[in-house]
Parts: C-alpha cells; sequence; structure tokens
C-alpha cells in the first residue's frame, strides 16, 4: 500500500482497462499480425501472376491497416499499461521484476515493427516502379513486419500466460520458468490463427469498398476466403488445446467446488461461442468462395462481427478464470501478495497503509440523526477507517455505487434492513468461500467492523469516492 489510490467510481477501474485492451487486442490481432502476412501474402501473389489489381488492393488494405496500427494501435498499447500501472501498480511491480528483459526486448521488436511497416508503406510505389528485383526484395520486406508482428504478440503472450499461472515460476522465480508458463504454447498457438481469420474477415469486407463491382472484386473474396478458412479448423484444435490446459491451473487455484462449477459453466459457453463463430465464418466464407455473385455485402458483416465478438469474450474469459488473483497464486487481485495475508491479517492493512483517502464533505453526509457533534465526530473518524479499508481492500473491483456497486450488493442481498456491522462482517470474513472469485478478506478483525461502519454509511449516503487523482491523500504518520 505504498501508492495513492487512483480510482473511477462510476464505470469501475476494470473497465477501464477492459477497454482499451479489447480495442487493442482487435487492433493488433485484426490489422497488424494477422494482416501484415496477409498483406505480404496478396502483393506476393499480385506479382506471380502479373496482375496489377492485386497489387492496388493489397496497398489500399495496408494503409488503412498502417493508419490505425500507427495510431490506434499504438497509443491503446501504451495505454494498457498505462491504465494498468494506475489501477494496480503492485502487480505491474511484480511483473516489471519478473519480465524486464522480455519488457526490453519487447520494446526493440516493437520499435522495428515500427520501421518496418513505415518501410513498407511509404516504399511500396517506388520500390515497384524499379522492376521485378526490387519487387521482391519489398514483398520479404513485407514478411519481415509479418515476423516482427508476431514475435510483439509472442512476448507479451508469455506476461499474460504467467498471469494465469505462473506455475513452476512460484516455486523457482527464475524468468525462463516464468516465460514458458503452463499456459504459454496453448495461448500462443490459439491466437496465431485466430490473428490470421481476424485479418481475412477485415480484409474481406474491405474488398468490398476498394474494388469495382466485377470479376475481380469476386476473385479477391475467393483468394481471402480461403485464407480465412484455412486457418478456421486451427482456431478450434488450439482453442481446445488451450482450454484443456487452464483447468489443471484453476483447481489449484479454487479448489472450491462452487468455483469449479461456476468455470465449467464458462467454459461451456466458450466452447459453444467458439463452434457457432467458426461455423459461421465457415458458412458465409464458404458462400465467399464458391458463390461469390450471391454474397450480400451485409453477410460479410457476420464473421466480422462474430469475430470480434468472439475474441472480445474471450479476453473476458481469460480475465475471470484468473481471480480471484492478478498473478496466480502470488498476488490477489486488491494488489496484496499471498504470502503478506498472515502479517496482515495479525497487524491489520491500515498499520501498513502509508496514505488515507480523505472523505469529501459530500462524503460526510447521511450521519443518523440525534448525534451529538462529539458523537458525530467520532463515527466520522471510524467511517474514514473503514473507507480506508474499503480502499485498500476491495476498490480494485467495486464501486460505491455505480458498476459491481457495494451498495448494489448490500442492497440485494440485504433489502431495506439497516446494513449493519454485525450483518455485513459475517459475510465479508467468509467472502472468498461464497464467490471464490474474491480475495480472501485480509484486514483484522477491528477492521472488518469498521468496513462494516463504511458500509453503513454508503446506505444512507449516494455520494461518488473520488479516487486520489482528484481529491489528492493525507500521508500517515507511522505510529510512534
Ligand atoms: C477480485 C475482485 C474483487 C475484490 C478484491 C472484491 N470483490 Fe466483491 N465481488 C467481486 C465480483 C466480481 C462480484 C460479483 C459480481 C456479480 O456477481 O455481479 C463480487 C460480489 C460481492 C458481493 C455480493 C456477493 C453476492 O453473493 O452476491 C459483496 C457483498 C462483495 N462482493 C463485497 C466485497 C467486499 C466487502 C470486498 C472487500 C473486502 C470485496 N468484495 C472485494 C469481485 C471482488
Amino acid at each position: 500500500m505504498d501508492f495513492p489510490i487512483f480510482h473511477l467510481d462510476i464505470l469501475g477501474n476494470r473497465w477501464l482497462i477492459a477497454t482499451i485492451a479489447i480495442i487493442h487486442v482487435l487492433v493488433n490481432h485484426g490489422l497488424a499480425v494477422g494482416m501484415m502476412p496477409l498483406v505480404a501474402a496478396m502483393e506476393w501473389y499480385g506479382q506471380k501472376k502479373g496482375d496489377s489489381r492485386w497489387d492496388a488492393l493489397a496497398y489500399r488494405i495496408l494503409f488503412v491497416s498502417f493508419l490505425v496500427t500507427t495510431t490506434v494501435g499504438a497509443l491503446t498499447g501504451v495505454g494498457i499499461w498505462l491504465s494498468v500501472s494506475l489501477v494496480n501498480p503492485y502487480s505491474i511491480g511484480s511483473l516489471i521484476r519478473v519480465f524486464f528483459w522480455a519488457w526490453f526486448t519487447e520494446w526493440l521488436v516493437f520499435i522495428t515493427e515500427v520501421c518496418l511497416i513505415l518501410a513498407y508503406t511509404l516504399s511500396w510505389k517506388k520500390w515497384s516502379a524499379r522492376g521485378p528485383e526490387y519487387k521482391t526484395k519489398h514483398i520479404k520486406l513485407g514478411f519481415a513486419l509479418g515476423f516482427f508482428s508476431w514475435v510483439t504478440m509472442a512476448i507479451i503472450v508469455a506476461i499474460l500466460g504467467f498471469m494465469m499461472d505462473p506455475g513452476n515460476w512460484l516455486a523457482d522465480r527464475s524468468f525462463w520458468t516464468g516465460v514458458m508458463n503452463p499456459l504459454y504454447l496453448p495461448q500462443l498457438a490459439f491466437r496465431t490463427p485466430l490473428a490470421a481469420s481476424l485479418a481475412g474477415t477485415v480484409a474481406m469486407f474491405l474488398i468490398l469498398f476498394f474494388t469495382k463491382k466485377d470479376g475481380f472484386r469476386l476473385e479477391a473474396l475467393r483468394s481471402v476466403g480461403l485464407w480465412t478458412l484455412f486457418f478456421a479448423p486451427f482456431i478450434l484444435i488450439t482453442g481446445w488445446w488451450y482450454y484443456s490446459s487452464v483447468p489443471e491451473a484453476m483447481k489449484d487455484n479454487l479448489g472450491v467446488s462452487l468455483g469449479t462449477l461456476q468455470f465449467a459453466d464458462w467454459q461451456d459457453k466458450f466452447l459453444r461461442i467458439a463452434l457457432f463463430t467458426v461455423v459461421t465464418i465457415l458458412g458465409v466464407v464458404q458462400v465467399a468462395i464458391w458463390r461469390p455473385h450471391r454474397l450480400p455485402k451485409i453477410a460479410l458483416i457476420v464473421p466480422f462481427a462474430s469475430i470480434l465478438w468472439m475474441t472480445g469474450h474471450f479476453e473476458r474469459v481469460r480475465e475471470f478464470i484468473r481471480k480471484p488473483y492478478i498473478i496466480g497464486q502470488y498476488m490477489y487481485a486488491n494488489g496484496l501478495r499471498a504470502e503478506d495475508y498472515a502479517l496482515l491479517q495479525r497487524d491489520g492493512v491500515l498499520a501498513y497503509a502509508t496514505y488515507s483517502n480523505p472523505l469529501s464533505e459530500d462524503e460526510q453526509s447521511g450521519l443518523p440523526e440525534g448525534l451529538t457533534p462529539a458523537e458525530q465526530a467520532a463515527l466520522l473518524v471510524e467511517i474514514q477507517q473503514g473507507k480506508d479499508v474499503f480502499m485498500d481492500t476491495c476498490s480494485r473491483c467495486h464501486t460505491s455505487h455505480g458498476v459491481n456497486g457495494m451498495s448494489v450488493h448490500l442492497q440485494r442481498m440485504f433489502g431495506d434492513q439497516q446494513w449493519t456491522p454485525e450483518l455485513t462482517a459475517g459475510y465479508i470474513e467468509n467472502m472468498h468461500y461464497a464467490q471464490p472469485f474474491m480475495p480472501p478478506f485480509p484486514g483484522n478483525k477491528e477492521e472488518l467492523w469498521l468496513l462494516g461502519v463504511y458500509l453503513e454509511h454508503l446506505q444512507h449516503n449516494k455520494a461518488t469516492i473520488p479516487g486520489s487523482q482528484s481529491a489528492g491523500v493525507i500521508v500517515n504518520r507511522p505510529p510512534q
């Protein structure tokens, strides 16, 4: 608890990260990792057939990808790490300690990728005009770019897999066991054909805008359709591999029958969505390949939308199954390390909190009637401490009254009866059994009660909690 707490109290912190991350994954997979090899393949095909229409089409698709990846893609890429460091600086701190050299390499590879996409796009016309020898070189440049785009993904996926299940790293703490975590290869294997197919559906969509309604459009749709189709079965096979690698980790993580049940539910749902998406893609792409003139423009939105939807859903499931941890078995989503729990539960989290989050004017209203000024002041001190417990242990996942808001849950559970500490503390003490994706309460008995006092206050006070980015903090002085 060495950092002030950044907090968004309406949509919640998780939305900030999720929105940025999902946009980034879609741009990265659909327009970079999958698209660069596809564009290079189209350029190569055009040269082989001596058909300049292929060349023109490939260039236009590249140009769109170039614009989007170097703006939206690059910004959201940096945005992920910025938002995650704001919301959970402890997890990023741990990851940097383990993956420092991976990130450093990633930076070099990313810079290379940016230089290559600039070179590939800007030299297209010049090199094409210089004759076939240069054209061949240019095509190689395209495939090199595709390779580097894939390598950036391959590095980051190691970190994502690690967060889900660090595997043997928990015992030996070495860089390479961290990289070669149990979910690394299956996840990389899954994302690779997913990116290729996603790029295929995006390209088919763009073809409708970049070609005239003639024989060439049909030929282009058919060829890119074949590309998309080719990767679809691999999505299923590697998806199956990935999902059969996860439960092992999950069993260790939760070890609670409810958790396993909930997970099985999600897994079931995911597999059905994956199957449905692949079948839809197959259906529409089949038509594009065999009866392209019958294909209405609007139909191409179907595979495009379903693959976007599936990718988004997949990222959500990936986030979900990791809970209650942010780094499997090592650090809980509240930013506290599992091994620090014994200490915190003995001394309390407030004993180690560097900062306090002052109550705003609005947050101080709604006290019970009939208290003397002295009683009010004493109650406010408790509410303040309870709020600090809430901010330190719940606010990474919960808001006060917004998305996943405390008052929403308490209203559903306890209705209009008074949410007294006696009522809520019993639940919170056991919340990790009731909802295994929540970490156990890290504080001591007294803090459990203080948190209860704060939650009771929320019943009568609807103010939003300002994060330290707007309200500032009070620095706690260590006990003398
Ligand atoms: C890892 C993130 C996370 C943390 C940390 C967390 N929760 Fe939760 N909590 C959740 C999620 C997710 C739900 C379920 C949301 C849903 O089902 O709509 C939930 C549900 C709840 C519920 C409703 C339970 C029910 O059975 O319906 C309560 C009450 C609750 N949390 C209290 C707390 C308190 C108090 C803290 C802090 C001591 C806390 N949570 C910390 C993620 C978290």
